[in-house]
């Protein structure tokens, strides 16, 4: 049976978020209200229930989860906003409205994607339900994780696909910085919030680069079969844009084939560790087998 922990934690998520975003109410308010518009509007929350579900398991009290959870959505919603940009993706949809530079202007939507950034790694900075040493190892995992060797990377590279035939290796590659390195700094982030030792630490990192590349895959399957309005994206964005995805280098069946192996192995690994995993691998689970 399932546990109540996804539900929970999502609700839990949305609370955290509320508290640490700017007040819409302060100056510049069109800028808070981009901000607000584009993080509180119903994302599952995979990366902060990652947070919460690793810390949890190594005993750290959900309190002290609060700040670094929050700041992986903000920092996830701030790529999200720059990735719908014209510039890059162009879309117009996002979680089932328009996305922030449709529903506001594109030089607020690149703003709040801005401010984003930095309120999440300040929010983190500022939490003193943790120590120092803890702040300072969650900044360094949470910084490398959104540049040019993570996120930012990765999306650069993802621009310069656009219509090439990469190896699969780079397709890989691509995906690792691009959707990886943040689902990647989120389990790290709860390990460093719970104390994981070494050997947990390296059991954790294999889990969630397993589970990172699973989710991305199936993000490139939803949007070759997703329902627009249910994903509450544009689905076939990919292919109109001439993206190398999986389903697009393997066709849909190998792809699907890949992911289930990948979640596998991603679980296999999990069983490595001495702890109760119920939670982690329920969110798992949910991170492949979805159809939004
Ligand atoms: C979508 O991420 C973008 C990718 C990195 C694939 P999610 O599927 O986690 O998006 P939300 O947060 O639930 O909207
Ligand atoms: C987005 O990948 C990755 C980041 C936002 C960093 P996609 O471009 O595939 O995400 P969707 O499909 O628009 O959500
Ligand atoms: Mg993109
Ligand atoms: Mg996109
Ligand atoms: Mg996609």
């Amino acid at each position: 049976m399932m546990s109540d922990f996804i539900p929970a934690y999502q609700e839990r998520t949305e609370m955290a978020l509320s508290q640490y975003l700017p007040s819409v109410g302060s100056a510049p308010h069109r800028l808070h209200q981009a901000m607000t518009y584009s993080v509180l509007n119903g994302g599952k929350r995979i990366r902060s229930l990652l947070v919460y579900a690793v810390g949890i398991m190594l005993g750290a009290p959900s309190e002290t989860l609060d700040a670094p959870a929050a700041a992986v959505e903000m920092i996830h919603s701030y790529s999200l906003i720059h990735d719908d940009l014209p510039a890059m993706d162009n879309d117009d949809l996002r979680r089932g409205k328009l996305t922030c530079h449709k529903a506001f202007d594109e030089a607020t939507a690149i703003l709040a994607g801005d401010a984003l950034q930095a309120h999440a790694f300040s929010v983190l900075a500022a939490n003193d339900a943790l120590t120092e040493k803890q702040r300072v190892r969650m900044l360094i995992i949470l910084t490398e994780a959104c540049g040019s060797f993570g996120m930012a990377g990765g999306q650069a590279i993802d621009l310069e696909s656009v219509g090439k035939t990469l190896k699969l290796a780079e397709l890989e590659n691509m995906h690792r910085l691009k959707t990886g390195a943040l689902i990647r700094a989120s389990v790290l982030l709860g390990a460093v919030a719970g104390n994981a030792d070494a050997k947990t630490f390296e059991i954790l990192t294999q889990f969630a680069e397993l589970i990172g590349l699973a989710f991305q895959i199936q993000d490139d399957i939803l949007d070759v079969e997703g329902d627009t309005a249910l994903l509450g994206k544009q689905s076939g964005a990919d292919q109109a844009l001439n993206k190398p995805t999986y389903p697009s280098m393997l066709g849909l069946k190998a792809s699907k084939d890949k992911m289930q192996q990948v979640y596998q192995e991603a679980l296999n690994s999990l069983k490595q560790l001495d702890v109760n995993t119920e939670w982690l691998s329920e969110l798992a689970a949910y991170m492949v087998v979805r159809d939004k």
